[in-house]
């Protein structure tokens, strides 16, 4: 199936541009035999609420491939198989035929900068210096003193590099030390990891996301990073604790791996003259200038790198207006938006902006131009739970937004069967009332606003592949923007504030609410100013100008 021809560009419309992707963590999403861990046949069980209900047109399951399970999955000893944990191969090729046939498309998670230290080309690599894997990982001498080769740190903190005392050198692991970093300047490596992507994509995914899209490729000479005296942590990333302390200049964001995007991107096109096939690279916030260059200079490598922008910037109106403004204003042509407000790394949504404007945030992440990412259980308003240190996995605090998805208020809140002996994480305390079950028999519950704004954006489109224009409404409290197609003019105005506020412009009167963050108003307008309560949201359709 790989018959490459001329590159297939994107054309307007695809349905990684007008689609929602919904992000499952899969060990917390649901569990079906009974050991407390989510799993691939909870996915297929669920399609009913995730395709009908909920309404989102494709999903991101986080790794289950076979793992010692040390950062959760994203440390592989077998990027080619399923760990008996989550499933087997029969299973997933169930669930990928299941999605296809609800039009669902079905995005896995791609781990090319590192393996486990379980996995069999690491166990030779290490076996002795001139093993023919060695080169598969990166390896170097320690200094005269015996300190390690460079300043580089780790994702997770501490040196990036690993003493093996078997064979006398250290090698380097970007994240936790079982997860040795794979070397992409060995030529076996980029065949071995395409031989990985041709599997699954043979098997019929529509995507794949690309783990620290930004880190596979190293300076050659492993030279020291800069200090960076302003480095300031961000108290959201859960997952950098010295991050901010070195200008990463020389373990991440190498020009080189362009290169490795440009052929990854012919090898998802040459699958993609059968379907479209995608790639969305995790590509960690940096300047708009250099995310660009992810897109590729003919657009020709990943189809959407992750924008986190709207994570890390403060929960203000000027400071999301000027977010998004930025990155409409440096997207080259042809290139698509999109956009994040959580995920497995990061606390909660409901945790970082409050319960009141989870609200306001859902209507922004469903009504901006670009692919939005939701994130399991945000579709709940869940916040960031409590767990005791005796239960914890990771040693990040990143538990706290991974916990199971409760969908009753039953035992174990449903997510598995009231026989299990325990639950891999704790409940969220709150899961009798914050719950699947109870939020759809609620016809204003945050549950029933995903599903109204998820409804109206796919009959919408004007929000789907509209244009977007910040529009000023008189006051620092509100956003507002218009979504316009040659027949449709929406605004969208959100109140940023606990504070009600009156916006004022012509360009709602005649108009007509379509939709609130309260489910409760659809009136039409005749004045020239736009009543806002606290931390409400409005959609209005707008008579055309
Ligand atoms: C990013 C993933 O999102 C995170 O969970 C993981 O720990 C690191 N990459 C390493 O794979
Ligand atoms: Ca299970």
């Amino acid at each position: 199936m790989e018959t490459s021809d001329a590159p297939v560009k994107p054309g307007p419309g695809e349905w990684w541009q007008t689609g929602v992707i919904y992000h499952i963590y899969l060990r917390s999403f649901k569990d079906t035999n009974g050991d407390g861990v989510g799993d691939l046949r909870g996915v297929i069980e669920q399609l009913d609420y995730l395709g009908e209900t909920l309404g989102v047109d494709a999903l991101w399951v986080s790794p289950f491939y076979p793992s010692p399970q040390k950062d959760c999955g994203y440390d592989i000893a077998d990027f080619t198989a399923v760990d008996p944990l989550f499933g087997d191969l029969a299973t997933f090729d169930e669930l990928v035929e299941r999605m296809h046939r609800r039009g669902l498309r079905l995005i896995i998670d791609y781990v090319p900068n590192h393996t486990s230290d379980q996995h069999s080309w690491f166990v030779e690599a290490r076996a002795s210096q001139d093993n023919p894997k060695r080169a598969w990982y990166v390896w170097a001498d320690p200094k005269p003193d015996g300190s390690p080769p460079n300043n580089w740190t780790s994702e997770m903190g501490g040196s990036a590099w690993a003493w093996d005392a078997a064979t006398g050198q250290y090698y380097l692991h970007s994240h936790y030390a079982d997860q040795p970093d794979l070397n992409w300047r060995t030529p076996e490596v980029k065949e071995a990891m395409f031989d990985v992507l041709r599997f699954w994509l043979g098997r019929g995914v529509d995507g794949v996301r690309i783990d620290v899209a930004h880190m596979i490729m190293k300076d050659p000479d492993l030279r020291d990073n800069p200090p960076n005296p302003e480095g300031a942590p961000s108290p959201f990333d859960l997952q950098h604790p010295d991050f901010s302390a070195q200008r990463h200049v020389h373990d991440r964001r190498h020009p080189d791996l362009h290169g490795v995007y440009r052929e990854m991107r012919a090898l998802l096109d040459a699958y993609g003259q059968e379907r479209p096939r995608m790639a969305i690279g995790e590509v960690e916030v940096m300047p708009w200038d250099d995310w660009i260059a992810y897109f590729g200079a003919e657009l020709d490598e990943l189809h959407l790198p992750f924008n986190f922008g709207l994570i890390e910037t403060p929960w203000t109106a000027p400071a999301l207006r000027a977010s998004v403004g930025a990155l409409e204003r440096a997207l080259p042509a042809g290139a698509w938006p999109n956009y994040v407000l959580g995920n497995h790394d990061r606390a909660r949504l409901a945790s970082r902006v409050g319960p009141a404007q989870a609200r306001v945030a859902a209507m922004l992440l469903l009504t901006l131009r670009g692919t939005p990412t939701l994130y399991y259980g945000d579709e709940l308003g869940g916040a960031d739970a409590p767990i005791p240190p005796a239960l914890r996995h990771d040693s990040l605090g990143r538990d706290a937004a991974r916990t199971p998805l409760p969908w009753t208020g039953g035992p174990h809140a449903g997510f598995s069967a009231p026989s299990t002996p325990a639950l891999w994480l704790p409940l969220a305390p709150d899961y009798r009332a914050v719950n699947v079950a109870h939020q759809r028999a609620e016809s204003r519950s945050m549950l029933a606003l995903y599903r109204r704004l998820l409804s109206y954006r796919k009959a919408t489109p004007a929000l789907r592949v509209g244009s977007y224009e910040a529009i000023d409404g008189g006051t620092e409290q509100c956003y507002v923007y218009a979504r316009m197609t040659s027949t449709m003019r929406l605004i969208v105005a959100l109140n940023l504030t606990g504070e009600p506020v009156e916006v004022r412009g012509r360009a709602w009167a005649g108009g007509k609410i379509a939709l609130s963050t309260y489910l409760d108003r659809t009136e039409s307008l005749r004045q020239d100013t736009l009543p806002l309560r606290a931390d409400e949201g409005l959609i209005v359709e707008a008579p055309h100008q």
